[in-house]
């Protein structure tokens, strides 16, 4: 289906404000959003418009309940300059699992991903040329109708902004592996990316960065003993050759790169099995030495090597070389700008 989606640009650039290739994620954004709104049942009004402030009701149910979820996706620029998404449907599909949890409706996968294209086209200036760097999307859906009382909003508003960034860790990072917070539980919201699972480990992110550390570890609910996954990451290991990660138990994010890297590995010839991951068994095979790699992966900070895992009782030190997950993150990015063929066919052009 194609949709008429109104486009307002904006008067003047801003994009002079900023060095796109020298900038810190998050702060900076660029010249226009895409903007749409739920009202009696159906999306309406899809349009590009200058970024600006959201006039919002003091009641609009998103500030109350927390029906609020995200997306978080990279726009890079290929061969011929053109602006390439990566994997913009896999985005389009877990908003809708997210929204699909959160009693919030779901948004049409076409016009997400027609919205996609035309903002990258639009703001193509923005997308930093510096390897590593990338526009980073943030798609999100939030329920702005003023109701007070417990029940699903009636209206919602989906809107993407852009902000170029930088590469998050050029350094190896170290995890606090969390023993008094939990970030889900089955049942709970932790497959869905709702905005109410980040708030809700904000405490627990603090606490472990005063203590040095840089993300959470996270662990199962019931008994602390299983690895989950990352502040913003999934986690993998490699154990005498073999890769293993979390699979996938109702409590852990299906992240999109997880998905790439399973994918990468495989293709490689390595063996990659999803299970249930014990701590202790980490543990053991640093002890043993057969604790070869640990990786952690993510939109926003793609693959980052990890160099310590620990917390009051114990530290375990990580082999400092990391060759295979060195060259799967090279060959993701080199896929993601198209300087290696994209066989999996991931990428979809923004024009
Ligand atoms: C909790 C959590 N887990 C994992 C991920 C990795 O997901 P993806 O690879 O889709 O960015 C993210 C980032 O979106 C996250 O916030």
């Amino acid at each position: 289906m194609s949709y008429e989606i109104k486009i307002t640009p904006i008067e003047k650039t801003k994009i002079d404000s900023i060095d796109v290739n020298n900038i810190i994620m998050g702060f900076s954004f660029s010249d226009h959003m895409f903007i749409c709104d739920y009202e009696n049942g159906a999306w309406h009004n899809p349009r590009i418009e200058p970024l600006a402030l959201i006039p919002t009701h003091p009641a609009a149910m998103a500030l109350h309940y927390g029906q609020a979820i995200f997306e978080g996706m990279k726009v890079t620029t290929g061969k011929n300059g053109t602006p390439l998404l990566f994997r913009p449907d896999q985005n389009a599909k877990r908003l809708n699992f997210s929204a699909d949890r959160m009693g919030m409706p779901s948004f049409p996968q076409d016009l997400f991903i027609e919205g996609l294209k035309k903002l990258v086209a639009l703001d193509k200036a923005w997308i930093p040329s510096k390897e590593g760097s990338a526009l980073y999307l943030r798609p999100f859906m939030y329920a702005d109708e003023p109701f007070i009382g417990m029940r699903a909003a009636k209206s919602y508003k989906f809107i993407v902004m852009a902000s170029p960034s930088g590469p998050i860790y050029s350094h190896k990072i170290k995890l606090f592996a969390e023993k008094k917070y939990v970030r889900a539980v089955n049942g709970g919201t932790g497959e869905a990316k709702a905005a109410g699972n980040y708030a809700a480990a904000v405490l627990p992110t603090e606490n472990a960065k005063a203590k040095g550390y840089h993300q959470v570890l996270w662990l199962d609910a019931q008994d602390f003993e299983y690895i989950q996954e990352v502040g913003t990451m999934n986690i993998f290991f490699k154990i005498n050759g073999k890769f293993i990660t979390p699979d996938l138990s109702g409590s852990i994010l299906a992240g999109i790169t997880r998905m790439c890297v399973i994918d990468l590995l495989r293709d490689k010839g390595f063996e990659v099995t999803e299970r249930p991951i014990k701590l202790s068994e980490i543990k053991e095979a640093s002890a043993n030495g057969t604790l070869e790699e640990a990786f952690g992966t993510g939109t926003a900070v793609g693959i980052a090597m990890i160099e310590e895992i620990g917390n009051e009782d114990f530290t375990l030190n990580l082999p400092e070389s990391n060759p295979v997950s060195n060259m799967i993150n090279n060959t993701l990015n080199a896929i993601k700008v198209q300087k290696e063929v994209d066989k999996f066919g991931w990428i979809v052009e923004a024009k």
